[in-house]
């Protein structure tokens, strides 16, 4: 990428690690804008449970995820003109994203997609492979992460919240089988790149954890 291209922070970390939260909060506060590259294997999902077509079946959710008609307005998410953002947010959408997402060719056609988002004045980009494929050479790579227990506890809260039902078992067993899916997957599979910093969230709070990454924001784009 050029020299003057947008800057981009990347975050990476597995599944309800509160990257998200952490990563829009950061855009916020820097005034960029904020990319959810989960967001987007979650809707290839969806689009495919909805036009009945096997997960597994390369070709096809390729062919959906290159044609995808998703509009972000805010903090709300339409596919094919229809609102989905709690419905992508269910469990099985999550289980549906996490299958998509092992696909090579579903990931070639959500890549340009992805990067389209590097707009001025900045990016904050979240996901499992931002600084490792899609931003490469992003400023800053912070690696988030917590205990598999509370990653389950703050789902637990999230979904709740949402007036959604949850188990707290049920969850815990399905963030290790998707930790495990994430992170065995032959094409981009999740890890902390040598270059990323580490970030355990397990004992901070959201506040506590955005400071952390504007701090090493801070450390990284000082002239020297
Ligand atoms: O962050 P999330 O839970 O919304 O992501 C849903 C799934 O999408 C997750 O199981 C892994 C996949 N994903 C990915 O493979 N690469 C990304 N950059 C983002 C998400």
């Amino acid at each position: 990428m050029a020299g003057n291209a947008p800057v981009v922070i990347a975050i990476d970390g597995p599944s309800a690690s509160g990257k998200g939260t952490v990563a829009k909060r950061v855009a916020q506060r820097l005034g960029f804008h904020y990319l959810d590259s989960g967001a987007l294997y979650r809707l290839v999902g969806l689009a495919a449970e909805r036009a009945r077509i096997q997960t597994a079946d390369e070709p096809q959710v390729a062919r959906l995820a290159e044609a995808l008609d998703v509009r972000f307005e805010g903090d709300e998410i339409y596919l094919n003109q229809e609102l989905v953002t709690d419905v992508i947010r269910s469990e099985q959408a999550g289980v549906a994203a996490s299958e998509v997402a092992t696909l090579g060719a579903v990931r070639q056609a959500l890549f340009k997609r992805q990067r389209a988002f590097r707009e001025p004045p900045g990016l904050v980009a979240d996901g499992r492979d931002m600084g490792s494929v899609v931003f490469t050479d992003a400023a800053l790579k912070i690696y988030l992460t917590a205990e598999p227990e509370e990653r389950a506890r703050r789902r637990y809260k999230q979904l709740i919240a949402k007036g959604m039902g949850a188990n707290m078992a049920a969850l815990l067993q399905d963030i290790q089988a998707r930790d495990e899916r994430d992170s065995g997957r032959a094409v981009a599979p999740l890890q902390k790149s040598s270059d990323a910093h580490l970030l355990d969230t397990t004992n901070l709070s959201v506040d506590e954890a955005v400071e952390q990454v504007l701090a090493r924001y801070a450390a990284a784009t000082q002239v020297s």
